[in-house]
């Protein structure tokens, strides 16, 4: 009864530990795509076609529900994929629908015509891809009117974090949150659209400065997923055991999760 994340890398640690830690009873198949991160720089096909392998291996693994744990491929191939692709004994779910009830304060399925929200101004921070894909705002028009989105396209942090490079992701982080700031002074609230990005939350934090509310995704998808096993039990595939995957270097990639996520972390070859 397993169920698989998936992730270009690391980010995809954020949602396996909070899904991990809300779900203790299920085992989880970790799939980081390592040897191909980052997807932010990549085209919506490339994305598309390493989605759909990456989602293959984690069928292999008897996971039938997979979690794209990475807001690149929700953007850019979910609905490609749920619409040509996907059979259908099999599920693949996203990550920005979550973020996006939280921040419209939707319960799961409220499919009622968009509403004016309390939050009016939104900083986005994504990878390039994420943002060329405009998912978000796509999906925020289906639930929210009068929400004025800001997205900053956050450069080069995926590669430093996946490099291990702590220093550098927070400069370049400290000067992506600058550069959205100069075209929105005053969000309200930061949604970090990228599952890399909770491992320098306090970095974001920190430069957004207090009265900012910073949502990113681990406790959502956590909640969304445990309401979605409550209304879909078959679709717990039949694997029965927790691993860590990666298409990388599974010394390497082990080393620099267990740094990021502050606990031993042990990958296998994909
Ligand atoms: N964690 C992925 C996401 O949420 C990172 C994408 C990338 O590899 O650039 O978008």
């Amino acid at each position: 009864m397993a169920v698989g994340i998936f992730d270009s890398g690391l980010g995809g640690l954020t949602v396996l530990d909070a899904v991990a830690k809300r779900l203790p009873e299920i085992p989880f198949v970790y799939l980081g795509d390592n040897a191909h991160a980052p997807y932010g720089v990549r085209t919506p096909d490339d994305i598309f076609n390493l989605t759909v392998a990456a989602t293959e291996r984690l069928w292999d693994e008897g996971c039938d529900l997979v979690i794209l744990a990475c807001n690149t491929a929700s953007a850019a191939a979910l609905k490609r994929m749920q619409e040509t692709w996907v059979p259908a004994h099999k599920r693949v779910l996203g990550v920005i629908v979550p973020m996006i009830e939280a921040l419209t304060e939707r319960q799961w399925g409220d499919n009622s015509p968009p509403r004016e929200v309390d939050v009016k101004h939104v900083a986005l921070f994504a990878t390039p891809a994420t943002v060329a894909s405009r998912a978000f705002q796509r999906e925020l028009a289906f639930r929210a009117i009068g929400v004025d989105v800001e997205a900053q396209p956050c450069g080069g942090v995926v590669d430093a974090i996946e490099q291990g490079d702590e220093m550098l992701a927070e400069t370049l982080v400290r000067a992506h949150v600058e550069a959205l700031k100069r075209r929105m002074p005053h969000p309200q609230a930061a949604v970090l659209a990228c599952t890399h990005y909770p491992l320098m939350e306090h970095i974001f934090a920190d430069a957004l400065g207090s009265g900012v509310k910073v949502f990113s995704q681990g406790k959502l998808v956590a909640e969304s997923l445990s309401d979605y096993l409550v209304r879909r039990p078959e679709m717990l595939g039949s694997g029965t055991k927790s691993r860590f995957l990666t298409t990388g270097d599974p010394t390497a990639v082990s080393n620099r999760a267990t740094q990021f996520l502050r606990r031993k972390i042990v990958f296998e070859a994909a």
